[in-house]
């Protein structure tokens, strides 16, 4: 089973900003306003107007070569596919099974019952759950200092694959930054595909934009 993390890289080609490049978000908007519970507490307007800014980017995105790629893959080989995007491009390329570790953006969830649903053009402070009726609706994204999800189902496929291939991360943000330590030390090989290097300590390397290599990569793999 080949392991692919995916990054803000993967979708820079779609117009989606990263976060730590020059220019990126987090150039641009202080995190710890935007991306943390306290922030939303504090004033959750603005974080709202930041999600719903990026939700509306996102959606009038389209999916990239790199993409359609590792949805290909997917289709051709057994691949267990998890992205830190918040972005929904692979699942829109036609992958079957992404795990969005950091959350969705086309979701909200409710604080109170935990129900999860799709989310609204514009997300308010003031809309109340469609389940439990609470106003305590918030963007499907986890934030800074908050558990990612499927972290379980993750390390126990890391643990099993024959490759760990990271896409497109500056391997900055754990647990996502300690995946690649964790195959090396299950004696898996690793392989990044990124603009360049992250600093990360992989087996092989190929630099250059997704959409070049993550076909090239997928296409010697799937001949
Ligand atoms: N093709 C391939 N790689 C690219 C491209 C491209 N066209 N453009 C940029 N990159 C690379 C950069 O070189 C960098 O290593 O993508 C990486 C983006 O790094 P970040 O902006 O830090 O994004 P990411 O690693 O996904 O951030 C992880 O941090 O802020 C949190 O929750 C957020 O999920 C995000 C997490």
């Amino acid at each position: 089973m080949i392991f692919v993390l995916t990054g803000a890289g993967l979708s820079a080609e779609s117009g989606l900003g990263t976060f730590r490049d020059q220019g990126g978000i987090w150039t641009k908007y202080d995190l710890s306003k935007v991306a943390t519970p306290e922030g939303y507490a504090a004033d959750p307007s603005t974080v709202l107007d930041f999600y719903n800014a990026r939700r509306a980017n996102a959606a009038s995105a389209e999916p990239n070569a790199a993409h359609r790629a590792l949805a290909r893959l997917q289709g051709a080989r057994e691949t267990f596919l998890v992205t830190q995007n918040v972005d929904t491009l692979l699942d829109r390329a036609g992958a079957a099974q992404v795990l969005h570790m950091h959350g969705r953006l086309d979701q909200v969830l409710c604080n109170k019952c935990g129900a999860r649903w799709h989310a609204p053009e514009i997300m308010d402070p003031f809309d109340h759950c469609e389940h439990c009726g609470a106003q305590a609706v918030r963007p499907d994204v986890v934030w800074f200092g908050e558990m990612p999800h499927g972290l379980d189902e993750i390390e126990a496929n890391l643990s099993r694959a024959s490759l760990f291939v990271a896409i497109g991360t500056s391997g900055t943000v754990y647990p996502a930054a300690g995946f690649v330590e964790m195959a090396a030390a299950h004696g898996i090989p690793t392989l990044e595909l990124n603009l360049e290097p992250s600093g990360g300590v992989f087996d092989e390397g190929r630099y250059g934009p997704a959409t070049g290599i993550v076909p090239a990569w997928v296409n010697e793999l799937c001949a």
